[in-house]
């Protein structure tokens, strides 16, 4: 009797057991190597019936605003354009596993930025669901390039390591005996989101010793055998005097013999042309030396240039960090208009490398905000810059002016304003890092002619602007930075709002 009732009591809660719909995360965290391939799960249960044509299963990166839509599939559709964000078919849902009731993204040639969180969800039927899991893409610091430079004079010797990954590391340093040696290091990230850190240190050239690096992330390491690794300078000027000297003889030998064949006086003119010989070897000696110093030196200015170029963004990332800005991003989007008045993404407000943008507004329409929002999210660096903003991270340098007051000479004012005279030697070579690359945004807030000096030497940069980028913002109509600049670019912001 009680057996019977049982079965009665299953029968009658079957169905609403079964419409308990859950998703379960496979696992909560994945890390996996940038350029390799991830497969994360979602287990949904009950698995969905073969001709359920509800059947859906989406993923979303939800810890970017706004948040984007990895992949999405529905029973009997053909699946979406699915990329990770940008680039076709790099997310793919394994469709074949639905049947199995697990709902499988593969993503893969993993690049840093599609760490984050993601969110599966699942509907049918039965119902809708979903978890979310985190994936974190390093990338290990695996190929050390070592150099070793001599120093002009003293025995020292420059010691560098290099290498790519991610995160971001520090290099230790240590001797034969595995004493810590203080260095220095730098990174910059390359335009794949890796960090290059470089690290360098100066050594007794003359004391034989070992000194490794390494990257503390995940131990790459580097040695080095002092003197055996020196540049064989002198060796390689040795080799040459040899060479040269052997070929030359050579020559003249030949040419006596000839010369001997020819007439009878071989002896005299065999011991005119040894003489001619030496100034010949001195010369061409002299001459590999200095080309062989010529290398080293270039090397060593590249070298210093990147080095206080870092500096000089460090600097001013700290400088920036005042500057206050509530610039609404949507906002901001809805009111940028191109020229010929159509709306304009946010991300135009960037110049590309040799171009000029300018941001034209009435008084009050908000341009400075602008200005600063831009020196903060750049300031802030790339994980917190917004997402339409991303392409700041191309820039190493972003020098802001403030023209209202600006009087003199561009190089002069920025020098002055912004505090540059203890990391840049002189205007020349501000001017050269200007002309020269494209890495460095000039953003000239508040721009209006009628200084002279400035205005000269604004249109001069523009004329022979090389691949800097400068954006200006102004509330005149200036045909002067039009003209001047090869291509430019204008923008307007419509109807002033409440100022940020
Ligand atoms: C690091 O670089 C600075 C400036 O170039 C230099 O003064 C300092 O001696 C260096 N430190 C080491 C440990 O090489
Ligand atoms: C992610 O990084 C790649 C470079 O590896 C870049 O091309 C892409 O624009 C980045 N995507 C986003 C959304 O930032
Ligand atoms: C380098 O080492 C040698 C030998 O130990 C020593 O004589 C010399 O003074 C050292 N040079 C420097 C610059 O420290
Ligand atoms: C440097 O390392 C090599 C090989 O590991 C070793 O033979 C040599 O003795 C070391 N030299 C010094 C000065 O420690």
């Amino acid at each position: 009797m009680d057996w019977t009732l049982l079965v009665v009591f299953q029968v009658l809660l079957q169905p609403s057991l079964s419409v308990l719909f859950t998703v379960e995360a496979e696992r909560t965290a994945y890390n996996s190597q940038f350029g390799g391939d991830v497969v994360m799960g979602c287990r949904f249960q009950p698995k969905a019936a073969a001709e359920d044509s509800e059947l859906r299963v989406t993923w979303h990166l939800i810890s970017v605003s706004p948040v984007r839509e990895v992949h999405q599939y529905q029973r009997g559709q053909q699946p979406g354009p699915g990329g990770a964000g940008e680039g076709p078919g790099r997310a793919r849902l394994l469709a074949a596993e639905l049947r199995d009731g697990w709902a499988k993204l593969q993503i893969s040639s993993l690049r840093i930025n599609d760490s984050g969180t993601y969110q599966c969800r699942v509907q049918t039927k039965e119902g809708a669901d979903y978890k979310t899991m985190t994936l974190s893409v390093t990338a290990p610091y695996g190929a050390v390039t070592r150099s070793v430079e001599r120093a002009a004079r003293g025995d020292r010797a420059l010691l560098r390591c290099q290498a790519e990954g991610h995160p971001r590391t520090a290099v230790s340093w240590r001797d034969g005996r595995r004493r810590a040696l203080g260095a220095n290091t730098t990174a910059v990230e390359t335009p794949q989101g890796l960090f290059r850190v470089s690290s360098q240190i100066w050594v007794n050239s003359t004391e034989e010793r070992n000194y490794t690096c390494g990257f503390t992330a995940d131990g790459a390491s580097a040695t080095f055998h002092i003197p055996g690794d020196l540049p064989a300078a002198q060796k390689r000027h040795d080799a040459v005097i040899v060479l040269l000297s052997v070929g030359v003889v050579l020559g003249i030998v030949i040419a006596a013999l000839l010369l001997y064949r020819r007439r009878r006086k071989g002896f005299r003119t065999l011991s005119k042309g040894n003489l001619l010989v030496e100034p010949r070897v001195r010369a061409g000696a002299a001459a590999a030396c200095l080309q062989i110093n010529k290398e080293n030196e270039e090397e060593r200015t590249t070298f210093s240039e990147d080095y206080r170029k870092e500096n000089l963004r460090v600097f001013l990332n700290e400088r920036y960090c005042d500057f206050q800005c509530a610039a609404d991003v949507e906002q901001l989007h809805q009111r940028l208009r191109t020229e010929d008045d159509r709306p304009a993404e946010l991300q135009a407000l960037i110049p590309d490398a040799g171009e000029a943008v300018v941001l034209e507004g009435p008084p009050g329409s908000g341009k400075t905000g602008v200005a600063h929002f831009l020196v903060r999210s750049w300031a802030l660096g790339v994980p917190r810059a917004p997402p339409p903003l991303l392409q700041l991270r191309a820039l190493q340098l972003l020098l802001y002016l403030d023209c209202s007051a600006a009087e003199g000479d561009l190089c002069q004012e920025l020098m002055a304003r912004l505090g540059l005279k203890e990391h840049l030697s002189t205007e020349d070579e501000l001017r050269t890092m200007l002309s020269r690359c494209g890495e460095t945004l000039l953003l000239l807030d508040g721009y209006r002619e009628g200084s002279a000096r400035f205005d000269e030497s604004l249109k001069r940069l523009l004329g022979e602007r090389g691949g800097c980028r400068v954006l200006v913002t102004t509330s005149e109509d200036v045909r002067l930075l039009t003209e001047a600049s090869r291509t430019a670019r204008v923008l307007k912001l419509h109807t002033p709002i409440a100022k940020y």
